[in-house]
Parts: structure tokens; sequence; C-alpha cells
């Protein structure tokens, strides 16, 4: 067990040590990878160490590496190495994070992480929450509690607003909880990529004249697109004003509130019904770790809690925390670790700075393309994101994709903004360095000037 582990933890230090001097990452072939591994398990075990080598061969380098310095792309997933560690020992000490008989001193590291993001994003005292696989999970689980705690579950003619920038994880929980296309109404965004209050006003106003029941509003707290952040305190008095449920999905943007830049950009969070927040995205934590917040906690008790026969010895004791009962899942890995245990060796400074570089680092990166000819920005750099492009034609955004993870040297993807194709960098790794940034756009501007 010791040297197998021994080994693990060298590859695992090499990886963090290392990582920057190599490529960003690979796509293998579908033709090449799926049958490495479509066939049966041996009848009997092979050597670990050769096990571990071909891992090394065949599976570790052969995917992105998300938590390269110069991986731009999607949401990068820059955890740290105590978070990692922090899984081996939830892992290996198998805790069970359901229920407060089966690991109460889980449950209270859970309550003790999520009731202080819960002060940090400016929720009350009756606020709480859980650790879920991501901002997926995140959505559905809060979509879940403001079903229940305003329509009683009864969606019937129900409609829910929330604009294009709008994560598509929304539209899909909402599809698994039973919504119908016709109840959603994906609003168009303002010229900063915003929720429009009066659009927003006016589509409430046509659905009441209808005689429809409108519900719930989502706003976002730093899109995946550009990284707009919704109106958020306008968002709040007019979800009062009509009563309607305010989620907002902070699963990229809501953890940027520990700093300076980020607060002010948030003003308004503090009114939310409920939150996702994702500390494997800008909490520098390993997958899988999203978080979801509720203002009332017992409404997410009372969407989600079914005692079990079986479980009738959990449900004994009111003050006891059980996790289970705030969610989808019973059987639950030991999220929280991570967090706790990497707050408390980095500290929060640690953290603050780290978000603050993020916001920089966009700004560099701005800045460098508006040197340059030929490039124009599409949004400016705001919650760690910029978007631009190199003339107008789409085919040449997407080939720069392709050239650059051919080049393997940093990696960035595209979105559409109104209709344009966009390249996009999001520059949430702290480990990036200024020098990073502007070879990432030297290399992008010498094979944007060869196409
Ligand atoms: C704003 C936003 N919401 C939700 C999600 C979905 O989160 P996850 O992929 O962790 O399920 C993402 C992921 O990028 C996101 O950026």
């Amino acid at each position: 067990m010791r040297k197998f582990g021994y080994r693990v933890v060298d590859l695992l230090v090499d990886h963090f040590a290392n990582v920057r001097h190599g490529p960003v990452g690979a796509k293998g072939e579908p033709a090449k990878l799926i049958p490495l591994f479509d066939v049966d398990p041996p009848e009997q075990g092979r050597d670990p160490n050769e096990l571990l080598a071909q891992l090394e061969r065949e599976v570790l380098p052969n995917n992105l590496h998300v938590d390269h310095p110069r991986f731009f792309a999607f949401v990068p997933g820059p955890n740290n190495f105590v978070s990692t560690m922090a899984d081996a020992l939830a892992a290996g000490f198998n805790v069970f994070n359901g229920t407060w008989l089966g690991g109460s001193a889980a449950a209270a590291v859970e309550l003790g992480v999520v009731r202080w993001l819960a002060r940090v994003c400016g929720l009350p005292k009756s606020a709480g929450g859980l650790f879920v696989s991501g901002g997926s999970m995140a959505n559905l689980t809060a979509l879940v509690a403001a079903r229940h705690a305003l329509l009683n579950d009864h969606t019937e003619n129900a409609v829910i607003y929330f604009s294009d920038q709008t994560h598509s994880s929304v539209e899909r929980a909402l599809r698994v909880i039973g919504f119908l296309p016709e109840q959603l109404r994906k609003l168009p965004s303002d010229e900063n990529f915003r929720l429009s209050i009066q659009t927003l006003r006016d589509a409430i106003g046509v659905d009441r004249a209808k005689g429809l029941r409108p519900f719930c509003v989502i706003a976002n707290a730093g899109t995946t697109n550009t990284g707009a952040v919704d109106p958020l305190n306008e968002l709040a008095d007019l979800a009062v004003k009509e009563k309607l449920w305010l989620h907002v999905d902070g699963a990229f943007g809501a953890a940027a509130i520990l700093c300076d830049r980020g607060r002010k950009l948030l003003s308004g969070l503090d009114r939310a019904d409920s939150i996702s927040l994702d500390p494997h995205k800008w909490l520098f934590q390993s997958f899988e770790c999203g978080c979801v917040l509720v203002r009332d906690v017992s409404l997410l008790r009372s969407a989600f809690q079914i005692k079990a026969d079986y479980l009738r010895d959990v449900h004994r004791l009111t003050v006891e925390f059980n996790p289970a009962d705030h969610g989808v899942q019973l059987t639950r890995s030991f999220r929280a670790l991570k967090v706790w245990l990497s707050l408390q060796t980095f500290g929060v400074a640690a953290f603050r700075d780290a978000m603050t570089r993020g916001f920089e680092l966009a700004e560099i990166a701005e800045r460098e393309l508006r040197a340059r000819k030929g490039w124009e920005i599409l949004s400016a750099a705001q919650m760690a994101t910029v978007c631009f492009r190199f003339g107008e034609s789409s085919e040449v955004q997407t080939q720069l994709v392709d050239l650059m993870m051919k080049e393997q040297f940093a990696l960035l993807t595209s979105t559409e903004l109104r209709g344009n194709a966009a390249l996009r960098l999001c520059t949430i790794n702290p480990r990036t360095t200024e020098a990073d940034i502007v070879e990432t756009i030297e290399r992008l501007d010498q094979l944007a000037r060869a196409l």
C-alpha cells in the first residue's frame, strides 16, 4: 500500500510541479483511445506498477489539462494540492456524508463551511445549503426548493424567466424537474449581455395578462460567456414586488465576492433566495465540488426530506444536521473536507489574492490584444473573462482554436455572441503569469496573420 501510495503521490507532485512545462493536454482520437479500454478486465490481477505506467502512457496525457496555467478554455479547473490530498483522505476513509448518524463530524464540517459561504454572500442566519457535484446540480437543487416553496410542486402555468446568456444547465434542470419549454422565457440580453429589467417587466406583464403564473427569475452572477453580472439589486426589487423566487447562478462568479473587485460587481447577491457557487471553479477545488445556498434552509429541507422507514434512527434527534434531507443524494462523498482543509492551510487572504489575480490577468490579455492590429474586443475584461475576434469570419476564429489545440502551448475556446463567433479567454488560474498571457496572445496573433 505504501509503495503504491507513494508512487501515486509522486505522480501528483510531479504533475503540480511540472504541468506548466508540458503541453496543455491533448484530445485523443476515438478510433485509437476507445479500443484500448473497451475490453473485459483480466481474470488475474496485474502488477500495480505496470498499471500506473499504463495510466501515464495512455490516460493522463490524453486529456486536456484544465489546471494548466495556459488553459483558458471553458471554465478552467485550477485546483490545489491540499484539496487533492483531502479527496484522497475522504475516499480512503470512505467517509459517509449523508446523515449525522453516518458521518457526524463530516456533517459538522460541511455545515461550518456552508454557513461561512452563506455569510460571505451576505445571506442571513436562516441560510444554509449543501455541497453538490457542481453548478448543474446546484441549479437543479435550488429550483426544486423554489418549485416546492412557491408552487407546492404544482407547475401548471408557472413561468420562469432568465436571459439568453444563462448557462444551459438551468434549462436542463428545469426540464428534469418537469417544466415544459413553453413555461420558460429566455429573454434577449442587453448590449452588455445583462438581463434587462424592462424586458423582464414586460414579459411578466404579458404572462400575467394571459392568466399565467410568473414564479421564478434566474439571474447570473458571472455568465460563462462574458462574465456579465445581471442587475441583482433591481432584479431583487422586482422579484419582491412580483412575488418571484430569485435564484442567482453564481456557479462561475459568485465566489469572487471574497475579493474587493468581485464584491463591488456582485452587489445585491445578498438578496437572492438561492445561489449556486462552485468551489471547483473559482475557489480552486478539485472536481466535483459545487455548492447550493438557500436563504431559508428550511425550504430546502421541506423540498427534499423523506423519512424512510429504515432510516428511523437517523431522524430521532432534530438538532442533528442530515445533509441527505437537503438534496438529491443519500450516499455522498465528503466534499466539504477539501474546501475546509485548503481554506485552513492557505488562509482566506491567499484565496482573495488569487481571485484578484484572475481579474488582472484578463485585463492584461485585453491590453495585449488592443496593442495589436486587427483584433476586436467583443466583451471587455470582466470577472476574469475577455471575448474578442480577429476579423469577422467565424471560420477564422474556429481555425484559431484548432491551431492552438494542435500546438498544445495554450488553449482557448470560442463562443457565440449575438450571432458572431468570438474567441474567449477565462483567466481564473492564479498560477498563470503575465508572460503566459503575453506569449499566448503573441502566438494567436502570429497564427491569425498567417491565416
Ligand atoms: C454560470 C454557470 N452555471 C452552471 C454551470 C454548470 O456547472 P457544472 O459544470 O459544475 O455542473 C457552469 C459551468 O461552467 C457555469 O459557468
